[in-house]
């Protein structure tokens, strides 16, 4: 184990922030960068989210997919601490790219909204953060505005997102009459003055009984805060950072990302406890990051957008070792020796090409086809990490060929959309026909729209009523058999070959489990 390495490990915070789209991601991904002065003027981050309420915007579509490579991976230097912000999409068509972004980062930060509480995306990603014991911190957000008590928001995201919650920060009334957070974390009390652009100041409070904390809220609300403190101390047990590691208490802090408030007290306790590179579980072994073997995997790949340049970029995590450009890798699933001359660090919102980076850091790898996500990247050792499991998706379409001149186009940008994780595909063993399978509308516009200009193939889409794709096992193979004769127009693969059920509805699920007891039907591809 060098030093040097082991020092830059130590450096370094990898993590994601997720939320529900509106809760203020964003903004807050915003003002860390300000904070780590990898921007200087609020404003500077273009959201890469996908508007909102538009579903067929493309030219603002392949418009912010354009802006969110540079947006993809936020590197800066706080202090002594060099983090990474992994960006994950907004919209909720595109969840599963978020859920393989969640496989690259160390821990998470989630945002939720006062007034709104949990809501449904959160509770989705959080329980891919509870699959892997992701450390996870949560912000409140807008306390500038009216929303519920603090109080109500700890029980609820207690209940709703199945973790024990301990709040480090305390905020001194809400919505108007916002006066400011008690740092329970550092003892401080930090007031309240409304700016997108400054910090605010802190006064250090050694003890909230304090007459000095009266005269900074007023007696009434000092009161109220010493009341709070002690019920705060009474229900949830003290801080405990090994039970945060664990993944089974999430800290709470309250603040206005918009109004730069609460955000400086989040990202000094996050420096502080968050993990720093851990180690991951590859197929054959555990590998840990300061192992000297350098090993990566490919978690995210993002098309050109020049339908000109097919050429892609594939986002490597470092999982182990040191990565340096220009030395010969193993790709394992190729099997192949490859070297990199152009891998590109996200620093400050610029890509730089970078000759090495550090277990936690994430390169940019142009590519022209090579790689899949998932594919593991060794000094030499054969060795598979493991991705996450595919889920089942939501929706379903059969893709036909609209231009038979073009059935080889056609045949390579569905393979290719599909190694880069757009959606998924299954081929019916029935009638050979290929059915794509999405989390939302948007991502069968995006193939339709991805083929005809990156590949000059026509698709068109047919309808097909499926519930659900079940993923299916059993212990007797005769059963098995038995199973897919009798079902077998509503029988799949999916794209490693596995059997798959199509279930065209709850009904018909239920009954197949019923009549066929010795078979298990799994939603996701890994059980
Ligand atoms: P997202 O990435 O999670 O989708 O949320 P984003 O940061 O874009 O924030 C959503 C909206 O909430 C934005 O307003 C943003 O300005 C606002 N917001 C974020 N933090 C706070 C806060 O602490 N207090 C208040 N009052 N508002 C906050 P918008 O009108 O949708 O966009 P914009 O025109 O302001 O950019």
């Amino acid at each position: 184990m060098s030093e040097e390495l082991n020092k830059e490990i130590a450096k370094r915070r990898t993590f994601a922030i997720i939320s529900h789209p509106d809760a203020g991601k964003t903004t807050l991904t915003e003002k860390l960068l300000l904070f780590g002065g990898a921007i200087h003027v609020a404003g500077a981050v273009k959201s890469n989210k996908i508007k909102k309420t538009a579903t067929s915007d493309w030219m603002e579509i392949e418009k912010q997919r354009g802006i969110s490579v540079a947006t993809s991976v936020m590197g800066f230097n706080y202090g002594d601490y060099k983090i990474n912000i992994l960006d994950t999409p907004g919209h909720q068509d595109f969840a599963e790219d978020t859920f393989r972004t969640l496989t690259a980062v160390d821990s998470v930060i989630i945002v939720v909204d006062v007034a709104k509480g949990v809501e449904t995306q959160t509770r989705r990603l959080m329980e891919v953060c509870r699959m892997r014991n992701t450390p996870v911190i949560i912000f409140v957000n807008k306390l500038d505005r009216e929303g519920r008590d603090p109080f109500d928001i700890l029980d609820e995201l207690e209940q709703e997102l199945k973790i024990s919650v301990r709040p480090l920060s305390w905020p001194i009334n809400i919505g108007a009459k916002f006066k400011g957070v008690y740092n329970i974390y550092e003892h401080g009390l930090d007031l309240f003055t409304p700016s997108k652009q400054t910090i605010s100041e802190r006064v250090e409070i050694d003890d909230v009984n304090s007459p000095l904390v009266d005269e900074l809220i007023g007696s009434a609300d000092a009161d109220k805060l010493r009341e709070d403190l002690e019920l705060i101390d009474g229900v949830y047990p003290e801080f405990n950072p090994h039970e945060y590691l664990e993944g089974n208490v999430a800290p709470v802090f309250f603040g206005s990302a918009l109004n730069t408030f609460g955000v400086k007290e989040l990202l000094d306790c996050f420096v502080k406890i968050a993990p720093s590179p851990q180690p991951i579980e590859a197929v054959e072994r555990v590998v840990n990051p300061e192992e000297e073997g350098f090993t990566g995997f490919v978690f995210k790949i993002h098309a050109n957008m020049d339908p000109n340049h097919r050429s892609c970029i594939a986002f490597v995590k470092i999982c182990s070792g040191k990565f340096e450009r220009n030395v010969n890798y193993r790709h394992v699933r190729s099997d192949k020796m490859m070297r990199f001359a152009a891998p590109t660090a996200f620093m400050a919102q610029k890509k730089n090409i970078v000759d090495e980076a550090y277990p936690g850091d994430i390169v940019g790898i142009p590519d022209t086809g090579n790689f899949k996500i998932g594919d593991t990247l060794t000094s030499g050792e054969l060795l598979h990490f493991k991705g996450l499991p595919s889920f089942s998706p939501e929706m379903f379409k059969y893709i036909e060929n609209a231009d038979p001149m073009k059935a080889k186009q056609l045949d390579k940008g569905i393979r290719q959309l599909m190694d880069e994780g757009v959606a998924q595909m299954f081929t019916n063993s029935f009638n050979g026909r290929k059915i794509i399978g999405t989390v939302g509308q948007l991502q069968f516009e995006v193939i339709q729209y991805r083929l005809l200009h990156e590949y000059g193939a026509q698709c068109r889409w047919e309808p097909i009523s499926l519930y659900k794709a079940c993923w299916i096992e059993s212990d007797d193979e005769a059963a098995l058999a038995s199973f897919k004769k009798r079902k077998h127009q509503f029988m799949a693969t999916d794209k490693e070959g596995r059997d798959v059920f199509l279930a065209d509805s709850n009904y018909v699920l239920q009954m197949a489990r019923a009549d066929f007891p010795d078979i298990r039907f799994h939603f996701s591809s890994e059980f």
